[in-house]
């Protein structure tokens, strides 16, 4: 198995600006678990993951079982390359480690219950604004404990005013309650398989920050409520009127498909009842056709 040298860069770089401080640690967001395995060889640690298929791996993991897993390369060297098997095991005992499969916006422990918080890889993909991450952080941190954070800052959300950049991050850092001791940046090797023709490097962003003031925090969902209740009324919002008028004229179209009508006969069908220009409504049907048969095309 590949990513020695990964892993070894990481937790050096970790364990550099948790030091240092002691007790109990919790990594959210943990994956399959080495970095956190790796920290609890010679600290308390607490592994949070909300997906459980990897929280399920790396709690059978850290009990010493062997898990077969395949790796997909996105751009495989040659045949043998494609789909890669690779045994995985622990090569010693889980140390002081804990798995949790929760949702680490809605962390199933008291309010000041860690002396450490370690995000790496994690603060550009958890589903929240970053305000909600860090105040979740800070209500889980003790007085003066120690928030950890390394990793890619490289926001993609549908919202663009929460792609926040480094110092914009930074900034929120400050006004959520704490002090930053130490800020770097380094370029490092990421995900270099041997099996692929892609070879990374990242530039990641670290720091150490103390929690200096609390901050109000209250649970986020990122789903409405009448969506997670399933018994509240479902408000008329303007998206599904717009999918429903799509999906009605979508069943009339695939009406007037007969085995004998050509996408002009439907067009002319169209202008007829005035819902549209004849030429508009040539062109609004091949296009619709297009992307019905492309999509037949994908789905074979
Ligand atoms: C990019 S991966 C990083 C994994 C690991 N920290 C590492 O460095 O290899 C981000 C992880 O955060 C997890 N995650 C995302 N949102 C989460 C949440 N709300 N609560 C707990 N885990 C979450 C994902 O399931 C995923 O395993």
């Amino acid at each position: 198995m590949w990513g020695e040298e990964e892993n070894s860069v990481a937790l050096s770089r970790i364990e550099r600006l948790l030091d240092p401080t002691d007790g109990l640690v919790l990594v959210p967001g943990s994956g399959a678990g080495r970095l956190a395995w790796d920290l609890g060889q010679r600290r308390r640690v607490v592994a949070l993951e909300s997906n459980p298929l990897v929280a399920l791996l790396s709690h059978a993991l850290i009990r010493g079982k062997a898990r077969h897993s395949v790796e997909f390369p996105r751009a495989p060297l040659g045949i043998d390359d494609v789909a890669v098997h690779h045994l995985v095991k622990a090569p010693v005992g889980h140390g002081q480690l804990e798995v949790v499969l929760a949702d680490l916006l809605n962390p199933p422990f008291s309010s000041g219950s860690f002396d450490a918080v370690v995000t790496h890889w994690l603060i550009d993909v958890i589903d929240c604004p970053f305000t909600q991450l860090v105040n979740t952080i800070n209500r889980l941190l003790k007085p003066g404990g120690v928030w950890v954070n390394s990793g890619s800052v490289a926001f993609e959300t549908a919202q663009p005013t929460h792609n926040l950049m480094a110092e914009e991050v930074e900034e929120l850092v400050l006004s959520g309650g704490f002090m930053i001791e130490i800020r770097e940046q380094e370029d490092i090797p990421y995900l270099r398989s041997p099996h692929s023709r892609q070879q990374r490097t990242e530039r990641v962003h670290s720091w150490r920050a103390i929690k200096t003031a609390e901050t109000s925090w209250a649970p986020w969902n990122h789903l409405p409520a009448w969506l997670v209740s399933g018994n509240q009324p479902i408000p008329q919002l303007p998206a599904f009127a717009t999918q429903s008028a799509s999906v009605r004229i979508h069943a009339w179209l695939m009406s007037m498909i007969d085995g004998k009508r050509s996408a002009n006969d439907i067009a002319a069908e169209l202008a007829r009842q005035g819902l549209m220009p004849q030429t508009e409504a040539e062109a609004a049907i091949r296009n619709f056709l297009t992307v019905m048969w492309e999509e037949m095309q994908r789905s074979g």
